[in-house]
């Protein structure tokens, strides 16, 4: 029994990056947990219940064998929202099978400058692509009835989730990139640029929306009164819940939780009506119920909240089915969501160079070198957000197939011969008659803060390894990042280069691409920038100088098993 719910009467409870039950805690520990919370929530005097949250942002990403989706920016590169809305719903689902109704995503940033370290959570640089993705919103939530008033949320039931938009509104836009920093724009910009995503969202439904750490123009969000409660609740029509973010308030001054009773009054009167408090509940509670007695909170405030919360709730059938459905257990990392993480990651691979059509590889007759530290790495392709906030390294952490895996299981066993080396030398390139090689390098996991970087390389010893390989051996490089990265210096040696993002769990549609199974056709959602004295630029800009362009990449034909 806990009575932290009980006494307090918590109306929500979450799961952080990295939060969950216990160490690979299979579907039913999930559950165990979410109901012990419920039944607690459900013994209060109005029993009421409680609403649990999670990070899924690319599948349900912290629960060890889950299905993982590739990162947006991949998800982007696709242009397929039809795609995007069936990962949506097999994401709820697999959010289900552990008893969770409530998605921290979509990420509907558009990101403008990739130094910024949640890039890869953003579908593009485009609105208009990041709009075309909210089709995800009705794969979680389910497809809206045509009937539905405008800005009314809609949760289609028990295989359903109530989604989340975020994060309102303008946090890729910030200064250099920097993480929860300054969005410099006119009313215009941030309104053509940045606000179109939350539009396309309300109008399929969305049940809430996330603040941004962000500021505009000077201005925290968390305490903007004008674009919440006028803008998003007011010309928007917007009528589910708004939500701060992980210690939004606190965030609101500098140093964090400064002038904490101020924070929560501005933030809650700007309209905000759930706030994320991981630790310190009981000091918001005390702080929130005094500004409420001596009236500087309106009670119409607190009505407007509590009305939002329970039409979310009851939208979500939560009142009628509380407790989780464990007749849906087996739908985590299912045979049939890991085949379609795999088509979205053969369709999210971008080809930007192919000299001599090197591309698709022979499979038979071949010796092949496979290097690089990210080709058996599923903790290095899947990125941040996996199983642990910033994501880690190693093939343990979950299940899936590496790259390595991948090309192993793809290349003709009697014919072919595979051999990795992490990082080969000169010598050895040289005396070993490689008929070509794969060469898989890229960034190392991080997310939000701890991603931001302002010189945007491949991390040693990527870039030598591909120039030691790539002048011994005809080679294709495989880039596994979350955002365009320095690649200019070593494209002469590069004969086929492919941009793989953070493909996820399912490795095997690397490799069913690059052999041909299927063709690339992938199109850039970001501008590939050549150095990174050019950033900010994106699609449109008066001075476009890119190396690869908004909307490249190569195409190549499927070809027959007898390659
Ligand atoms: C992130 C959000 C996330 C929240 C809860 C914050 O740090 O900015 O995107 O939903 O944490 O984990
Ligand atoms: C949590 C994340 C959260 C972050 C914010 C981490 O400890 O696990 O969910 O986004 O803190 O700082």
């Amino acid at each position: 029994m806990n009575r932290v719910m009980k006494n307090y009467f918590i109306g929500s409870v979450l799961s952080g990056g990295g939060s969950s039950p216990g160490v690979n805690a299979s579907a039913q520990e999930w559950i165990k947990m979410v109901n012990q919370f419920q039944r607690d929530a459900l013994s209060t005097r109005l029993g009421i219940p409680m609403i649990y949250g999670i990070d899924s942002v690319h599948g349900h990403s912290t629960v060890y064998n889950a299905t993982i989706f590739p990162h947006n920016i991949g998800l982007g590169a696709t242009r397929d929202p039809e795609l995007v809305k069936r990962i949506g719903a097999a994401t709820a689902l697999e959010a289900r099978a552990t008893g969770i109704p409530y998605l921290f995503a979509p990420c509907v940033a558009v990101c403008r400058d990739p130094r910024w370290g949640r890039c890869y959570e953003s579908y593009s640089e485009d609105p208009e692509v990041v709009s075309s993705m909210t089709e995800i919103v009705t794969g979680l939530q389910g497809d809206i009835p045509s009937t539905s008033p405008k800005g009314v949320p809609y949760v289609g039931g028990k295989t359903k989730v109530a989604a989340c938009a975020k994060h309102y509104v303008g946090d890729g836009g910030t200064v250099n990139g920097i993480n929860e920093n300054n969005t410099i724009l006119s009313r215009h910009g941030l309104l053509s640029i940045h606000m179109p995503g939350y539009s396309a969202s309300i109008i399929k439904g969305v049940s809430t929306v996330m603040v941004s750490y962000s500021s505009w123009n000077g201005d925290k969000m968390h305490g903007n009164r004008d674009l919440i409660t006028g803008f998003l609740k007011g010309t928007l029509r917007f009528r589910g819940f708004v939500i701060t973010d992980w210690e939004g308030l606190d965030r609101m001054t500098s140093p964090r939780h400064a002038n904490y009773s101020n924070s929560i009054l501005r933030g809650i009167n700007a309209g905000i009506d759930m706030i994320m408090v991981p630790m310190k509940y009981k000091e918001f509670i005390d702080d929130l119920n005094q500004l409420v007695t001596n009236h500087e909170i309106p009670m119409s405030r607190i009505d407007d909240a509590v009305r939002r919360v329970l039409r979310v709730k009851f939208t979500m059938g939560l009142f009628e089915n509380p407790l989780a459905d464990e007749t849906l257990v087996n739908h985590l990392g299912s045979h049939e969501h890991r085949e379609l993480a795999r088509e979205a990651v053969r369709k999210s691979l971008v080809l930007l160079k192919n000299t001599n059509s090197m591309l698709p590889l022979p499979k038979k007759g071949s010796k092949i070198l496979v290097a690089g530290a990210h080709a058996d790495n599923l903790g290095y392709q899947c990125g941040g957000w996996t199983i642990q906030w910033q994501g880690q390294s190693g093939n343990n952490a979950t299940v899936g197939t590496t790259i390595m895996d991948a090309i192993m299981n793809t290349v003709d066993k009697q014919s072919s011969q595979v051999v990795y080396q992490e990082n080969p030398d000169t010598k050895y390139l040289q005396s070993e008659g490689f008929s070509y090689a794969i060469v898989v390098v890229g960034e190392l996991p991080y997310a939000e803060t701890e991603g931001n970087n302002m010189n945007l390389t491949i991390p040693e010893p990527g870039p030598t390894m591909i120039k030691n390989v790539c002048r011994a051996v005809k080679c294709v490089v495989v880039v596994v990042s979350g955002r365009p990265v320095v690649i200019e210096p070593y494209l002469k040696w590069i004969d086929g280069l492919v941009a793989a993002w953070l493909p996820g769990t399912e490795g095997q549609g690397v490799a069913d691409v690059l052999f041909g199974n299927y063709g690339f056709s992938g199109k850039l959602s970001r501008t590939w920038f050549r150095s990174v004295d050019q950033l900010p630029m994106n699609v449109g800009d008066e001075h476009y100088d890119p190396l690869f362009p908004f909307g490249f990449g190569l195409t190549t034909e499927p070809t027959d098993d007898s390659n």
